[in-house]
């Protein structure tokens, strides 16, 4: 045990000599394990993230997070070398629509305006007219004029939500699902829910538990004031700001880390302690250091996509 860390101390002392030798900046996910969480330079929701990949004036970014996420960041920085330190990173969401699955839905609404979650390819966000993600869907549709067809993907869940919010009754929805935010089933909100009665309740809009939640808190089922449907970047913001001592957390685990390092005195219950994103697990401080290190896996898109890709992407980062 003491030698494990007194290995992790050196990683991080020789990670943070190599982000000096490469002018370098480390971004990381709410998700991360929590050794990454500890040494990132920006840690947030995917939108956070972005903005922080488009802003930064550092040469080389290393993105700890998922394959979509370091795209978006090379598209937003294209003179910057973006790093993702395991290639298998990847998102089973983003991969629930091709872009010929979306040429051949765009086909058959022609004059819809695509809005695509930011969890999605290269490929797909170049057949988009908005990107989103889930701290600014709702503004991003309102922003749609009303009698806009919409067609809205990938994730049927934060669909079903932004749907709700906005009361549009010309939204198709793409049937698709995070494997891990799906496993998050209604009844176990209302299991936790009951064995902790005083507790605020937060919850990710892409879970399988979100549609149902809204429908509990319309009904009275669920305190009003005490369930918020919120990205992982306002579940953090609601936990410092909230005056409530303990939250059942409806999202995948690792943001507990964060949560209980900012709220030494709250209690955070995990709705679903199995909900662990797999993509999110494979980032590690050894592979930080090599991709410091040997310069990998530089992340690139080709141009003609990046082109098309980056006017959705940049309507999402000036809605936000
Ligand atoms: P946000 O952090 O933007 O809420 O997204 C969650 C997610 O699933 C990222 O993969
Ligand atoms: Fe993708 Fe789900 Fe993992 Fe987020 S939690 S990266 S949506 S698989």
């Amino acid at each position: 045990m003491v030698l494990a860390t007194e290995n992790r101390t050196q990683l991080v002392e020789e990670i943070q000599e190599w982000k000096k030798k490469r002018n370098a900046i480390i971004l990381a996910h709410n998700y991360q394990i929590p050794e990454i969480q500890d040494i990132a330079d920006v840690l947030g929701d995917s939108l956070a993230l972005a903005r922080a990949a488009a802003e930064t004036d550092a040469d080389v970014i290393v993105f700890c997070g998922v394959h979509f996420m370091a795209e978006t960041a090379a598209m937003l920085s294209p003179e910057k070398t973006v790093l993702l330190p395991d290639l298998e990173a990847g998102c089973s969401l983003a991969d629930s629509i091709t872009a010929d699955e979306l040429r051949e839905w765009k086909a058959q609404h022609p004059n819809a305006v695509v809005v695509s979650y930011v969890n999605t390819s290269a490929e797909v966000k170049a057949l988009t007219d908005y990107c989103c993600t889930s701290s600014n869907a709702v503004d991003i549709v309102k922003s749609i004029p009303e009698d806009q067809e919409v067609l809205f993907l990938p994730d049927m869940f934060l669909g079903q939500f932004v749907e709700r919010e906005t009361g549009r009754k010309n939204m198709h929805i793409w049937m698709g699902e995070c494997h891990v935010h799906a496993g998050i089933r209604p009844h176990q909100v209302k299991d936790v829910f009951k064995a902790n009665p005083d507790a605020e309740l937060l919850v990710h809009p892409e879970c399988g538990c979100s549609t149902s939640s809204m429908f509990l808190k319309s009904e009275g089922l669920l305190p009003e004031d005490k369930t918020h449907i919120l990205s992982t970047g306002n579940m953090l913001k609601q936990s410092r700001e909230s005056e409530a001592n303990s939250f059942i957390v409806a999202t995948e685990v690792g943001i507990i880390h964060q949560m209980e390092k900012q709220n030494p005195d709250k209690q955070f219950i995990p709705a679903n302690p199995d909900a662990v994103c797999p993509f999110m697990k494979m980032i590690t401080l050894e592979k930080v250091l090599a991709a410091l290190k040997e310069n990998k896996h530089v992340i690139t898109v080709p141009e003609e996509i990046a082109e098309k890709a980056k006017l959705s992407i940049d309507r999402m980062i000036a809605i936000g």
